[in-house]
């Protein structure tokens, strides 16, 4: 009976155990001129991504370099922050976010660098990757905004 209880009291608690953990996963916790933002920063790489398309599909490499360039060099962030806003944001966001922010900037960087040298099958791969990261990045730290991206569980017991 003892046991009966302890389980139910764990299935009820667990969950409610990981839910508080997103809530820390830090954006959230991010002042809110912040967080506006990098929300901008966001849409801006959201249209980046988009324009890339048309130019990939029509050879415009030049294209591709400058957006790529201009995305690795992140639109809003590093130039409108502040020295305290750039504080506020590496002590409010967990390393393996900054981490996936670099790799994110890493790719964007080798997508220039296809580019300008006119590489077809690696600008393919490169834009790929990006997609993958920014994937990669809000299944981590952004199911709240995209709760598609949260990792399934299995149902309790059975259900038909
Ligand atoms: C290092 C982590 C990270 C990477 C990489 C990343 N994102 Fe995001 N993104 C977030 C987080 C966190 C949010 C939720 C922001 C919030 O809730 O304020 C978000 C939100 C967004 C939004 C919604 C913005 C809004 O407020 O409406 C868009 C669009 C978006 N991301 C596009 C992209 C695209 C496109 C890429 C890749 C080119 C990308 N993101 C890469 C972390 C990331």
């Amino acid at each position: 009976m003892k046991r009966v209880f302890l389980s139910i009291i764990f299935a009820t608690l667990i969950p409610t155990l990981c839910h508080g953990q997103e809530d820390h996963s830090g954006i959230t916790a991010l002042s809110p001129e912040l967080r506006e933002l990098f929300s901008r920063e966001m849409i801006e790489l959201q249209k980046g991504m988009q324009s890339i398309i048309p130019a990939y599909i029509s050879g415009d490499w030049g294209k591709i370099a400058s957006i790529a360039g201009k995305m690795e060099g992140s639109y809003v962030l590093k130039q409108s922050l502040s020295k305290e806003q750039t504080k506020e944001l590496h002590s409010r966001l967990p390393g393996s976010f900054l981490e996936l922010d670099q790799q994110f900037h890493y790719l964007s960087g080798m997508l220039e660098h296809a580019a300008s040298m006119e590489k077809v099958e690696l600008i393919g791969f490169y834009f790929s990757k990006m997609s993958e990261a920014c994937v990669s990045c809000h299944t981590q730290h952004a199911t709240h905004k995209f709760p598609a991206l949260a990792p399934k569980t299995e149902p309790h017991g059975h259900s038909h």
